[in-house]
Formats: structure tokens, sequence, C-alpha cells
């Protein structure tokens, strides 16, 4: 990675991503040609612009691993990536946000954020004709907030450079050829949740998602609804969390109750609470309760979805705080901060429940809450999070929106 020596300094301010990226990518020069940016450059090498979104995860916690059930919803923060090709294989990357750039071979193994770009690159590379680009990336999805910025710049990225290379893959395909760059390149075993949901979202929608057949459906939210996020202000770090423990707790219980089942066990998904009550004695407790959290929570995602799709916000909103309990309580998830902004969501008016949302140890809350009263809550939220859930604690509102996609023209 090298520093930022390979820019001029005249790139306009911009304040959308979009803008941003597009300003960062013009402003690094086109190599051999010292006179102009890209501004100057011929028609053919035009940007391609992707664009991401962030996502909050209305219910369904840490089942993805467990080939469970998920009702995510794409946010209205995004990260966009503007490139164009070079003639070489070599990938050299623009952070707008962070005044870094990376340079990439084909084989590097960077840290931080290039890890993500390399690692989309390589994967992408196994079955597309993926050259050399310039890319530049900016973003407004806070990053360790638990709203999957990682996912949003993986998908960008993978759409970005596919576009460039002139191929294009569903966009299944492509969540999943991120979600292996997330596992094998950058160690978090994590499940298809984030990249599902960076590409798979609708617009106004909640998307119920069964990670074991990846089948999904979107569930319109209705005009009547607000979503709030809580940002802690403690930043997560999978990598660094109890994240792959609790996969590999889940890995153990499924182990042991594969020896006491008189079924098969493929994954979590196939235990019920009858077979895990018949089979407690033989679990940890500790296992006992990841595995309850596990099955309730699949209850729960049927059950919000359900609820959503009858316009029965108030059940959508039990089930958002019984996961919550169940995410402190069970799987053990949350942290201070985490239970602090649910419960001050909870008792605010037109908020019909609250739960922390991605891997957990810190990140953002998610709120669901009457429109009507959307402005209203934000504002009460806002004046006592500082007190009540941390100095850094940030509160926006946000909008279901749709997944990965190409802006503009090329
Ligand atoms: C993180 C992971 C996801 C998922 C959530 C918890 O966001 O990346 O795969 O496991 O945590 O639901």
């Amino acid at each position: 990675m090298t520093g930022g020596d390979d820019t001029d300094d005249a790139a306009p301010t911009a304040s959308t991503p979009v803008e941003r990226a597009h300003a960062a990518l013009a402003s690094l020069r086109v190599e051999g040609d010292s006179s102009a940016s890209t501004a100057d450059a011929p028609a053919s090498t035009a940007p391609a612009v992707a664009v991401a979104p962030g996502r909050v995860n209305l219910v369904g916690g840490h089942t993805d691993y467990n080939d469970g059930l998920c009702l995510p919803m794409a946010v209205d923060r995004h990260v966009a990536v503007a490139a164009r090709p070079r003639s070489d294989d070599r990938l050299r990357v623009r952070a707008a946000d962070f005044d870094e750039t990376a340079e990439l071979a084909p084989d590097d193994d960077p840290d931080g954020w290039a890890a993500y770009v390399a690692a989309v690159a390589r994967v992408l590379r196994e079955d597309d004709p993926i050259g050399g680009a310039d890319l530049a990336i900016a973003s407004d999805v806070p990053t360790g907030a638990g709203l999957s910025s990682s996912a949003a710049l993986e998908l960008s990225v993978g759409r970005a450079l596919l576009a460039v290379a002139g191929r294009d893959r569903p966009a299944a395909d492509l969540a999943l050829a991120c979600w292996r760059a997330e596992r094998e390149g950058v160690g978090v075993e994590c499940g298809i949740l984030d990249q599902f949901s960076a590409a798979l979202c609708e617009a106004d929608s909640a998307l119920f998602l069964d990670c074991r057949s990846r089948e999904t459906e979107s569930v319109p939210l209705g005009d009547g609804v607000g979503v709030l996020v809580i940002d802690t202000g403690v930043s997560h770090e999978l990598t660094e969390s109890g994240y792959n423990d609790r996969v590999r707790e889940c890995e153990a219980a499924l182990d042991r109750l594969r020896e006491r089942a008189d079924r098969d066990l493929d994954s979590l998904r196939d235990v019920d609470r009858a077979l895990l009550d018949a089979h407690a004695d033989a679990l940890d407790p500790v296992h006992y309760r990841r595995v309850r959290h596990v099955v309730t929570e699949n209850e729960r995602v049927r059950r919000a979805r359900d609820a959503l799709v009858a316009g029965d916000l108030d059940r959508v909103g039990d089930a958002m705080l019984a996961a919550h309990d169940s995410l402190r309580d069970d799987y053990e998830v949350s942290c201070p901060e985490l239970d602090a902004a649910v419960e001050l969501a909870a008792e605010t008016p037109g908020v019909y429940g609250a739960r922390m949302t991605g891997g957990g140890f810190g990140g953002s809350a998610v709120a669901l809450v009457d429109g009507d009263a959307l402005d209203q809550a934000a504002r009460a939220i806002r004046a006592a999070a500082p007190e009540r859930v941390g100095p850094d604690a940030d509160v926006f509102a946000c909008r279901p929106s749709a997944g990965v996609r190409l802006v503009g023209e090329r």
C-alpha cells in the first residue's frame, strides 16, 4: 500500500459517495499521462460506477451460518466504487475516505480495507477474465457499526470490476463470490446474510432470506413504517471478537446433538425445541443456550415475516425485542451500550421494537418506528443517547433500499 502521493490536489469537494468516488478516480492520474486526469481520457475509458448498500437485520441474528432464517433490510447508505480499466493486471485503489491508495498485484495479500478488494478480485478471477483496474472508493456507511460496510465494499468492488471487464453475473452469484472472499481472504467465518442483503434487497422492502435454500422473498415494509439506527459508537471488529468462537460453539453443539439424535442433522436448522429439550442433558449449558437462541430466532423470523405481511407491526416489534433478549442472554453477543440503546428505543413513544443488529459486541441497534412518530422518536433518542448509550452514539433514520447496482452510463 502506498500513500496518497499520486493524486491531484485540485480534486473538487463533493458530497455523495458516488460524487466523491468520481472525483477520487478523476484525481488518480492515468499512468503514462502526466498532463491530465481521466477527465481527458478517451470515452472508452469512461468509468463504471457501482453502489452497494449497508444493511440492518430486523430479526435473525447469528442464524445465517447455521443455515437459518433472516429478515434484513438494506439501508440508504452506500459504498460507491468508480472504476476504469488498466492495460496491465494490477489494481490501483484509491480509498477517498481514508486518503490512501493501494497498488495490488494479483497475488498480493494486503491488510486492512485493501484485503477486501484483493480478495474479491481473486475470487472473481477464478471464473472471469478480470484485468487490471483503477478503482476509487467512497462511502457513507459507517465502519465498525454493525451495518455491514465490508459486504457493501465487496459487492460494489465486485460489480465494478465485472463491469470494467465487460462481464456480468446474477446478483446471488456475485453475493456468493463476495461471501467466499470475506471468508477466505479476510478470515471471518461469516454466513451469507451481509452479502445477500447488499446484493438482493429491494427498495421499500425487507428480505426474507433462507440461508439453507438461499431462496429470498421481498416483503414490503409499508409506507407508514420508519427505521432508526442507533450506532452506539462502540466499534466492533468481527475478526477480533468472539464471532468465530460462536461459530465453533454451534459446531460443537451440533456434533453432540448428532451423537444423540435419531435423525440426520445437517445443521442447527434441523434442530427444533423438542429435540433440543430431549437432549438438553447431553449439552454443556453454554452450548444449550447457544442452540436455544438459534432455534427460537428462526421461529421469530417466521413470526416477524408473517406479521410484516399482515401489517401487524406490533408483532414485528415484539419479535425484535425478544430477539434482543435472546442475543443478550442466550447468545451473549450484546454489550451494555447495545442493551441501553434497545431499552431507550423501547421506551420511546412510537417505537414498535428494537434489537442489536449485526455481529454484536458493539455496533448498532435498529428500531422499527411508526412513520408518523419517526421525527419525534429520533429527536428523543438522540437527546438521551449521549448519557444513556455513550458519548459517541449517533442516531439516524434510514429507508429500505435496493441492492448493488451500476449507476449512470458507461
Ligand atoms: C455479521 C456476519 C453475518 C451474520 C451477522 C449476525 O454481520 O457477517 O454473517 O452472522 O454478523 O447475524
